[in-house]
């Protein structure tokens, strides 16, 4: 038997007649009335037995990484590994992971209180004031289904009643693990969760490089590296919605030495929530990073009544020892199979027609865009923002939001005559709805004031001329899922719906939920969950993507329910080279919307070559936003061919591997290819982005992920001026990994596309 000591610690004999004494000076010192009425219980100074148990190992593993935990005699359990296949895990039981009291080491999901004074997973204040949780393993199960292992690691508190389960999903092929706690309290009363994160990952190293990604509007996912120091570095968002503007819940990590695209061992996270979210690096005294990752508890001390349980987030880890190239891929392909809606199933080219029109257009307008969009051979046409709300309408951004009728002012015969004219053109049709959103100019506002995100008493801030909806209101839900409902009646040709959300929520509170403020930040995430889940029942085939002022909702939580991302609304192609990279790191190239705009740029002001534009929005899903009529007859040419041209590798960019050739953070030069499954087909980007000196350059790219064996013939895409001068000539895999490819660049912002088809 071990014996926990709820009060006095170790030093008990020794502290015992001091604190005796101390408490008998506070009795003496209190008013009469105070020691008559105690407000809370004494503490008591009995221990609570734990059960010993057989110590042992607990390995998760996937095909190529193995995450290794030790269950010792106490019952603690720890992290001792998660890396490389090791031979035998049995042989981590001699590993002396145990913290002693005196250091007090992270356990694979550290509580505040115990012997542990680090950045725990879970903090939990119990009815009686105290907030000490130690979990101690009480039993584990395994199950398969679908090449995925799942371990449910049992541990409970013995003198709360409050357990968790550690949940691990091992993908096996795909070499990513989900991680995930289940708290409950067994308890008789409340308790709250002042913290209560998903993950704890404890890792060995002698260095450790974070990549991470920061942002802002127009900016988002730029890349940022730091050496981890000892101490807490926390990558956190607090903005209720648009969460992944300022940073993206996600990270690489080199180990040891800084990674490349090929070589390197990292670990690669992601956290599967659009909301709140915080994730701590911590170096302690012993050398040993702690990852500890989950919603942040930032004003959401969570209320968790007698028998309730609360389920986390996934987060998403894969390791590699081939650097981050390999990383990436592993969560790719866990995307396309699990992690995104649609799981990578091409998705048609579209015009899009808000950098076009704005807001000011007819049904002239759109038909023409129409006729244009199916001349240059594009197969969808989406509407944009502006086409709704008549007493308030919608004709710029402060006026309309919530007002969810067509305004026949602009559309007079309705949106299923546009819809049904795109249809017979050969496009299919989306339209833009932003149903989280009111605008104080609209009758929601004045219906329904009290569906509105704020404190009582204080100005409810405005962000573009709006307030957000409160989602954690079910009423709210049914009004959002209602938008959405209604939005797709409007036409039985709605094929694609491009949700919205363009604020994040300032001056916190929720009207409905009363003094339960602290459930508010969640419950707004989980009621939009809810109403994400309805849709899908309901409208399994629509392509929805999901926008949030550009990139500010990208994350695996909202990717559950949405084909695809906005990922900024910044459209310039050079600036889209490095949000595009850095997005490619951790999600795939099925999400990525990339567009061919207007130039000068509507938010760089940058003038680049249509083929340039193209080229750069081909690396993800194509498509188009401006005016067509805007463009020559010879640049309508040029964007025929590109698309068609599209069209014939679009499947590798879907669902092939993704390979990074040169990176557009580090150098003039920028490469990705993507390899098709059976390495017989890729296609080949590259672009110059030097604007100085000597431009004019033919730079060596050496590729990846070809079978050395294999010959392949290269053919260039989407030809303007010629880049190379091999066109039609055949080169074997080993030679392009080896000995190169080198195009030439004329000037800065030229471009090549090749496709390689083994014969
Ligand atoms: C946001 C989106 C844009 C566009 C506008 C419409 O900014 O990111 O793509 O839809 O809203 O108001």
């Amino acid at each position: 038997m071990a014996f926990l000591n709820i009060f006095v610690g170790n030093n008990q004999k020794t502290m015992r007649p001091l604190i005796l004494a101390a408490a008998a000076l506070a009795i003496a010192i209190l008013p009469a009335q105070a020691r008559k009425a105690p407000k809370t219980q004494p503490f008591t100074h009995e221990t609570v037995a734990i059960p010993a148990v057989t110590p042992g190992i607990i390995s998760v593993e996937t095909d190529g990484t193995r995450l290794i935990l030790q269950v010792d005699a106490r019952g603690t359990v720890r992290t001792v590994h998660y890396g490389a296949p090791v031979g035998d895990p049995g042989q981590f039981l001699c590993f002396r992971s145990s913290g002693d009291h005196a250091f007090g080491a992270p356990t694979a999901y550290p509580t505040a209180g115990g012997d542990f004074n680090g950045q725990e997973a879970l903090h939990v204040e119990y009815p009686d004031g105290s907030q000490n949780t130690e979990l101690y393993y009480v039993s584990h199960e395994k199950s398969e289904k679908d090449g995925v292992e799942t371990t449910t690691i049992h541990l409970r508190d013995y003198v709360t009643s409050l357990e968790a389960d550690l949940v691990f999903e091992a993908f096996r092929q795909e070499d990513v693990i989900l991680i995930h706690s289940v708290i409950r309290n067994k308890g008789r009363e409340p308790v709250r969760l002042r913290n209560f994160a998903s993950a704890s990952l404890n890792l060995a190293g002698d260095s450790f490089l974070l990549t991470h990604f920061h942002g802002s509007w127009a900016g988002e996912m730029q890349m940022e590296q730091t050496t981890l120091t000892h101490g807490v570095k926390l990558i956190e968002n607090r903005r209720g919605a648009q969460v992944t503007l300022e940073s993206n819940p996600s990270f690489m990590l080199s180990v040891n030495s800084p990674f490349s695209e090929t070589d390197g061992e990292v670990v690669a996270g992601a956290l599967a929530w659009s909301g709140n979210f915080r994730i701590s690096f911590e170096l302690d005294q012993s050398g040993k990073l702690n990852i500890v990752s989950g919603i942040s508890p930032f004003a959401s001390a969570y209320p968790l009544g007698a028998g309730e349980s609360f389920t986390t987030p996934e987060m998403i880890y894969t390791w590699s020892a081939e650097g981050a190239g390999a990383a990436s891929r592993n969560l790719h392909r866990w995307a396309r199979r699990e992690g995104v809606y649609g799981g990578g199933k091409p998705t048609p080219t579209l015009l899009n027609s808000w950098e076009g029109a704005y807001f000011n257009f007819t049904t002239e307008t759109l038909l023409g865009m129409i006729d244009d969009a199916a001349s240059m051979g594009l197969e969808m046409f989406v509407l944009d923002d502006g086409w709704f709300a008549m007493d308030y309408p919608r004709n710029d951004d402060r006026a309309g939001l919530g007002d969810w009728e067509v305004n026949t002012n602009k559309i007079p015969e309705g949106i299923d005559y546009v819809a049904s004219y795109a249809h017979s053109k050969g496009l299919r049709f989306g339209i833009w709805i932003e149903p989280e959103m009111v605008n104080p100019e609209s009758n929601l506002a004045r219906n329904h004031p009290d569906w509105i995100v704020q404190s009582p008493g204080r100005e409810i801030y405005e962000q573009r001329h709006q307030w957000i909806l409160d989602l954690s209101n079910p009423a709210v839900q049914d009004f959002v899922f209602g938008v959405f409902d209604r939005t797709v009646a409007l036409s039985p040709r709605i094929d694609y719906i491009k949700w919205d959300c363009n604020r994040r929520i300032m001056s916190f509170g929720s009207p409905y939920l009363g003094k339960d403020q602290d459930r508010f930040y969640v419950e707004y995430v989980q009621g939009f969950y809810n109403v994400c889940r309805r849709i899908r029942e309901k409208y399994p085939d629509i392509i929805v993507q999901c926008c949030s002022s550009g990139g500010s909702r990208i994350d695996y939580g909202a990717l559950r329910y949405f084909n695809e991302v906005w990922p900024s609304d910044n459209t310039d192609a050079i600036s889209r080279a490095r949000i595009q990279w850095s997005q490619s790191l951790i999600y795939p190239a099925c999400i990525m919307a990339s567009h061919v705009s207007a130039v000068p740029n509507h938010q760089s002001g940058n003038v680049t070559p249509l083929k340039f534009r193209f080229d750069i929005a081909s690396g993800g899903r194509l498509g188009m936003e401006l005016q067509p009529k805007t463009l020559s007859a010879e640049e309508k040419a040029l964007a025929d061919r590109c698309i068609s041209s599209y069209k014939t590798y679009r499947d590798l960019v879907f669902t092939g591997d993704l390979y990074r050739i040169a990176s557009p953070y580090s150098g003039d030069f920028y490469a990705l290819m993507y390899v098709s499954k059976d390495k017989r087909r890729a296609v080949l980007f590259t672009y110059c982005l030097r604007y100085q000196l000597r431009v004019h350059a033919s730079h060596i790219f050496r590729l990846q992920g070809l079978e050395p064996g294999l010959n392949y013939r290269v053919s260039e895409q989407n030809v303007d001026k010629s880049c190379w001068w091999g066109d039609g000539k055949s080169f074997s895999g080993a030679f392009l990994a080896g000995g190169g490819f080198n195009p030439s660049f004329s000037q800065s912002l030229t471009s090549a596309v090749f496709l390689l088809e083994a014969e």
